[in-house]
């Protein structure tokens, strides 16, 4: 059996920055122009007004201050409120694609090495671009990376449950090198519309070399051990899919074809289930939590990460502990841990140990333990 490591992580993020005044801005201008148009059914009480969103409840109730996102232009303008996005010809690369190299080429750059060695290309994230043929192997050839290439789809935990994937072929020497890239365009599933959730999401790439640790040239993070789990549930679902046109008024502009989710719930269910799931983790390892030098958590919400830092820990983590990234990022679905991993982890120290963890839709938890070695 091999030692899979982690030696080199990439972050592509977009130009255009949308900050909370802004979206604020143009959904209040939303609302209105809405409350305006269906003022009849308003009044007859047919239809709900649109209320006014605020700045002060977004980072109340979630930490984020401002998204990076593909584009903004769509998105602002209160009669469109979603990006607009060029069509693609199919000898182009597709915007996925084009993301995930970037962040994958950062990560080869920090470990040294060339994509030729790369033998296994997974992408996984919440959304494809399209059903076929895969991203990934779009990818390995832009790459010139060598092997094979799949898509995965565990919603905000894909990157841990693919890094448990990409590890695990390592580990038993089916692949050598492996490249986990989590290319976001949440923006492209988020109801800008809708007041309850639309400042939630950014749009970003991330992208994890993995591979023997014996071949590192630098430092790296072993890979100690990965624990995924899931669980249904519909409090976060989005029905968009290739069904959609066979199905009665499947295509008509309807609220459950983007992300929906009953957020009070899933504070409530996910975060017992996440505590539990690193705590279960750590035991199984013999790792007590004091020996944690670090956490990488999902970045949705900071009550939530603060929730879980708390409970894991038995204190409130120092902020260097628990980076977040949120703030500045906004929840970026799978790719939130390993942004957070791949800017505040170069300063542990040989023998430190750091858990990255995510969670969301299915549900679903993955936990990848690290050791640092250099
Ligand atoms: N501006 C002003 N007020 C708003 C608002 C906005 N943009 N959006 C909602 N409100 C109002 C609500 O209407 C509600 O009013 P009411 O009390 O009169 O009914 C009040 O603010 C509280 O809304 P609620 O949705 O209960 O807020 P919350 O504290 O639960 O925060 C989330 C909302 C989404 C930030 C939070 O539930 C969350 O982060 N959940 C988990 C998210 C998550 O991890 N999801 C995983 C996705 S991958």
């Amino acid at each position: 059996m091999h030692r899979p490591a982690i030696t080199g992580t990439g972050v592509f993020t977009p130009e255009n920055v949308i900050t909370n005044a802004e979206l604020v801005v143009a959904f209040n201008a939303h609302a209105d122009l809405y409350n305006a148009e269906n003022a009849a059914a308003i009044a007859a009480g047919e239809v709900p007004a649109k209320e006014h969103s605020s700045e002060d409840f977004i980072v109340k109730a979630s930490g984020i201050k401002q998204r990076y996102v593909i584009d903004k232009e769509g998105i602002l303008d209160p009669s469109i409120m979603h990006p607009l996005l060029r069509q693609r010809r199919d000898d182009e690369p597709s915007l996925m694609a084009e993301m995930g190299v970037d962040a994958a080429h950062k990560a080869l750059l920090q470990a040294g090495k060339d994509a030729g060695g790369v033998d296994l290309v997974i992408c996984a994230a919440s959304n494809m671009e399209r059903a076929y043929p895969a991203i990934a192997v779009e990818i390995q050839s832009l790459l010139g990376a060598g092997g094979f290439a799949f898509d995965m789809n565990v919603a905000c935990s894909s990157a841990t449950f693919g890094i448990q994937t990409a590890a695990d072929m390592i580990r038993s020497g089916s692949v050598r090198r492996a490249l986990v890239i989590n290319p976001e365009i949440c923006s492209a599933h988020l109801e800008w519309r809708d007041r309850d959730c639309h400042f939630i999401f950014g749009d970003v790439a991330t992208a994890t070399l993995i591979e023997r640790a014996d071949d590192a040239t630098a430092g790296y993070f072993e890979v100690k051990s990965t624990r995924c789990a899931t669980e249904f549930s519909n409090n976060i679902r989005n029905n968009n899919g290739y069904l959609r046109r066979s199905r009665p008024a499947g295509m008509a502009d309807r609220r459950d074809m983007q992300f929906m989710q009953n957020g009070r719930k899933v504070f409530k269910e996910v975060l017992p289930m996440v505590s539990e799931h690193i705590s279960a983790h750590l035991t199984s390892e013999n790792v007590v939590a004091a020996d944690l030098k670090r956490l990488w958590l999902h970045q949705a919400n900071k009550t939530m990460n603060d929730f879980i830092g708390r409970k894991v820990l038995g204190r409130t983590p120092q902020p260097a502990e628990q980076p977040n990234i949120l703030q500045d990022y906004a929840n970026t679905s799978s790719a939130g841990s390993i942004i957070a991993f791949s800017k505040y982890s170069d300063d542990l120290q040989a023998g430190d140990l750091g858990l990255i963890c995510s969670f969301g839709a299915g549900y679903s938890v993955g936990s990848v333990l690290l050791k640092r070695h250099i």
